[in-house]
């Protein structure tokens, strides 16, 4: 039999080839798709719908990169310090993908959520030989961190803080304003002030006041209790005498220290859900600051007319947003976080200084901090607990939360420009009210600073 290898030839490329050039076609449509989303992917992360001032986890101002983990799959990442562990162990519970049972269940009926803390705290084990390698402060605020029910010893007298006049429609803001008892000079500077309650106007329009719109504004300080830790001895009569003639203290029975600042996050969610139904937006910030509050108010009620408002509202958190912050490992820092307490980077957590965020926002934050494991740093926290919202602040700089920058000249509208400074003491926070006040009309057109759209800044760190 006389083998053609011509006739094979002439029949190989069909018989085998058939199959071969589908793959080829599928292969070529597969490609062609995954490019095409590709390209639509990069489209809307650089278009004006996608989110400003976004800087990657893990990437710096300056263009460089943290380093990777070396095993990507690692489960135990940054596992041996004592806030990761204790995380992880909520964060597994919580996760649909290993535990579907535990999300269906957590929305039905409320799991115990400290029973689930605690069960974390006996899960990991060898907690104290760690110990003994751990400052004082920490150890302090571990011996503390399961706990959250701090009963109120004030409370306003308001249904949502100081403020409610002849309201026609919801509050538009509310200020939720960190202090100490004896920061009494900050309060009234401030309820003189940018503080003050009720309606407020917003900013001023073609040069004539009133502005468009304006909004009912409340106010609302939080304090833990000063006892053992004031120099002036007990004040807490004082500060009585000072609710019943304001009606805006709310203070709870922890003791009122830096690390403990987290608590007036999370009593201030639980109190905001329950006696602030239908307020829009929540200003939480330090009793140092400037705010612009007519600015503010019209800044707040152009959100509401952007189109998607209703869609994107329950995200919305805005602020001075540090994107890949790193713990400080400065023992002598008030800020100092040992290695051995938390390991990895911050998540992108908006400075604590002063932060806007909507009152839908404030419902799922409460939500969402049972699941989170308290947290020494106020404002990392709140970073921590958007993680797991899949929510993200962001950024503008008209939040100077580190002051206008070194060198910038100020000039008459300069504070037109700002929606919040920080620090200013109470005796200037005085002065810069009345020059805001007086130079309005000059200043009516100076827009907010620097919000270039699509562009990105540099991050402060
Ligand atoms: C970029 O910044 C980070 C953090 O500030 C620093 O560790 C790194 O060395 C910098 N890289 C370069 C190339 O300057
Ligand atoms: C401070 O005064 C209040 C009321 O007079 C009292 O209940 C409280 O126990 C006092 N605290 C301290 C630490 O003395
Ligand atoms: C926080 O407050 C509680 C209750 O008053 C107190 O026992 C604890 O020491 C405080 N924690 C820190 C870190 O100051
Ligand atoms: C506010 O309260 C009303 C009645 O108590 C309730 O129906 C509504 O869902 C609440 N709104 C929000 C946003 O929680």
């Amino acid at each position: 039999m006389a083998r053609s290898t011509c006739s094979w030839r002439a029949v190989l490329p069909f018989c085998v080839c058939t199959p071969c050039i589908s793959l080829v076609l599928l292969f070529a449509y597969a490609t062609f798709v995954f490019n095409a989303a590709m390209i639509r992917l990069e489209g809307s992360a650089v278009g004006d719908s996608g989110p400003l001032h976004f800087v990657a986890p893990g990437t710096f101002s300056n263009g460089s990169f943290t380093q990777l983990p070396k095993t990507f799959w690692e489960l135990h990442l940054h596992g041996d310090a004592i806030w990761n562990r204790l995380q992880l162990t909520m964060d597994r519970h919580f996760n649909p993908i290993l535990r579907p049972e535990n999300i269906k269940r957590a929305s039905e009926n409320h799991p115990s959520y400290e029973s689930l803390q605690k069960q974390g705290f006996s899960e990991v084990t060898n907690l104290d030989s760690m110990r003994n390698q751990l400052p004082q402060q920490i150890l302090e605020f571990m011996s503390h961190m399961h706990m959250r029910d701090y009963p109120a010893l004030i409370q306003p007298d308001g249904v949502c803080g100081a403020g409610a006049k002849e309201e026609r429609e919801a509050p538009l803001l509310l200020l939720a304003i960190k202090t100490m008892e004896q920061n009494f000079k900050n309060r009234q500077a401030i309820r003189q002030t940018w503080g003050q309650a009720g309606w407020v106007a917003g900013q001023w329009r073609n040069g004539k006041g009133g502005g468009d719109g304006g909004g009912h504004v409340r106010r609302v300080f939080l304090l833990g209790n000063g006892r053992n830790g004031n120099a002036g001895g007990n004040l807490s009569d004082v500060l009585r005498m000072e609710s019943e003639h304001h009606g805006d203290i709310l203070q709870w029975d922890f003791r009122d220290t830096f690390f403990n600042l987290t608590l007036k996050d999370v009593l201030f969610w639980s109190w905001f859900s329950r006696s602030c139904n239908r307020t829009l937006f929540v200003f939480k910030g330090d009793d140092d600051v400037f705010v612009n509050t007519p600015r503010m108010i019209t800044f707040l009620r152009d959100q509401l007319k952007k189109p998607q408002a209703h869609k994107t509202i329950g995200d919305f958190m805005i602020g001075d947003v540090i994107a890949a912050g790193l713990p400080n490992r400065v023992c002598q820092s008030k800020y100092f976080i040992p290695e051995g307490f938390y390991k990895g980077q911050y998540p992108m957590y908006a400075g604590g200084g002063g932060v806007v965020y909507s009152g839908q926002l404030t419902r799922r934050l409460l939500h969402v901090s049972k699941r989170v494991h308290l947290f020494p740093i106020d404002d990392v926290y709140v970073g921590l607990c958007m993680l797991r919202l899949n929510a993200h602040p962001v950024h503008h700089p008209a939040f100077l939360t580190f002051d206008f920058p070194k060198g910038e000249k100020e000039t008459l509208c300069s504070y037109h420009t700002i929606l919040l400074v920080h620090k200013r003491s109470p005796a200037q926070i005085v002065k810069l009210w009345a020059h805001v006040k007086t130079s309005q009309a000059q200043c009516w057109d100076t827009p907010l600073r620097g919000r270039l759209e699509g562009k990105q800044t540099p991050t402060s760190m």
